[in-house]
């Protein structure tokens, strides 16, 4: 795995977006993260590990607490004892000690809750080789680029994203943190045939929440009472997380984000794009999609 920190000299945007961060294997990370990559390489998993792994700005929190939900029976008091970033650690962040992932996950107890965005050639070889369950969420492309585009906004540390149609090329060409959408989720689609491995939609959780919960549940081999499915769906409804100071990441200190700016729990719905995408830059967005998806047999339901 090879680590490459860009450096610039050049005073202007591009150099400033670019020098916040760096690459791993060609894939553009934040910096920070890269400097000890050693430790994200080599992470120890344990066989009841469960990683949820999604491309940045799927719903990763969404099914992080569903999932806290069913660990802990529908305990909602527990849910609110601490903040989802250190319930279900994000295994490759690395700011200062409080957010390490590494280092929290090591000092976890098992049954461990693993948060991700690597694709799976990046994830540590370890939550392979112990045949660990994963969950890969994905989103349709073009919500996950408005909802990266207003997260670029709110991250402190963060560059300056441009117009939306500037952020919208980059997303296209890979050059945002965790790289092409379209990689991710075609790699991860690839893995569908472990039996360890769950593929879900933001798409259908948005349209049937009922359904996708009682699938979580039971690939997490518990049992969907309806008591418990009705606790979950109440408890991780946009409403409730979005009021939730530890699901709704204000508990970050406002150096780290700023929801002023944007709010973490921003709109979560399916279909916003519409209010951001001019006809002529979705026009072009569907072309290139179309390169890009057309070898592979994964295909969203249309957004509209
Ligand atoms: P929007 O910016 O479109 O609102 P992640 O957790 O992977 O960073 O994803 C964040 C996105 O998931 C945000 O999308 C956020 O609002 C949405 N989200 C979080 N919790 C949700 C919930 N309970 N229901 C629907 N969407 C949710």
């Amino acid at each position: 795995v090879s680590v490459l920190v860009f450096h610039y000299t050049m005073d202007s945007p591009e150099a400033e977006y670019y020098e916040k961060f760096g690459e791993i294997s060609g894939i553009l990370m934040y910096k920070d993260f890269l400097e000890y990559w050693d430790d994200v390489e080599t992470f120890p998993a344990r066989p009841d590990d469960l990683v949820i792994a999604t491309y940045p700005k799927s719903g990763t929190t969404w099914v992080s607490e569903i999932v806290y939900m069913i660990y802990t029976e529908g305990d909602v008091e527990k849910c609110k004892k601490d903040a989802i970033f250190n319930r279900v650690p994000y295994l490759e962040c690395r700011k200062d000690e409080m957010l390490n992932g590494v280092r929290q996950l090591k000092e976890m107890n098992s049954p461990r809750i693993v948060k991700t965005h690597l694709p799976p050639e990046l994830l540590p070889v370890s939550f392979w080789e112990k045949n660990c369950k994963m969950i890969y969420l994905c989103r349709n492309a073009k919500d996950v680029a408005v909802s990266y585009y207003y997260f670029f906004l709110m991250v402190t540390a963060y560059p300056d994203p441009g117009s939306f149609t500037d952020f919208v090329e980059k997303f296209m060409e890979g050059q945002v943190p965790y790289g092409s959408w379209y990689d991710h989720v075609k790699s991860w689609w690839e893995k569908r045939k472990n039996p360890q491995l769950l593929f879900i939609f933001y798409e259908d959780m948005k349209e049937d929440i009922r359904k996708e919960v009682i699938k979580l549940i039971n690939f997490l081999d518990r049992k969907p009472s309806e008591k418990l499915v009705d606790k979950i769906i109440n408890h991780t409804s946009f409403q409730e997380m979005k009021n939730n100071p530890s699901t709704n990441y204000t508990l970050l200190p406002e150096e780290v984000m700023n929801h002023k700016v944007s709010p973490f729990m921003r709109k979560g719905i399916a279909g916003d794009w519409k209010n951001h995408f001019t006809v002529s830059l979705n026009e072009r967005f569907d072309v290139h999609y179309e390169q890009q998806m057309k070898e592979s047999t994964l295909k969203f339901r249309t957004v509209i």
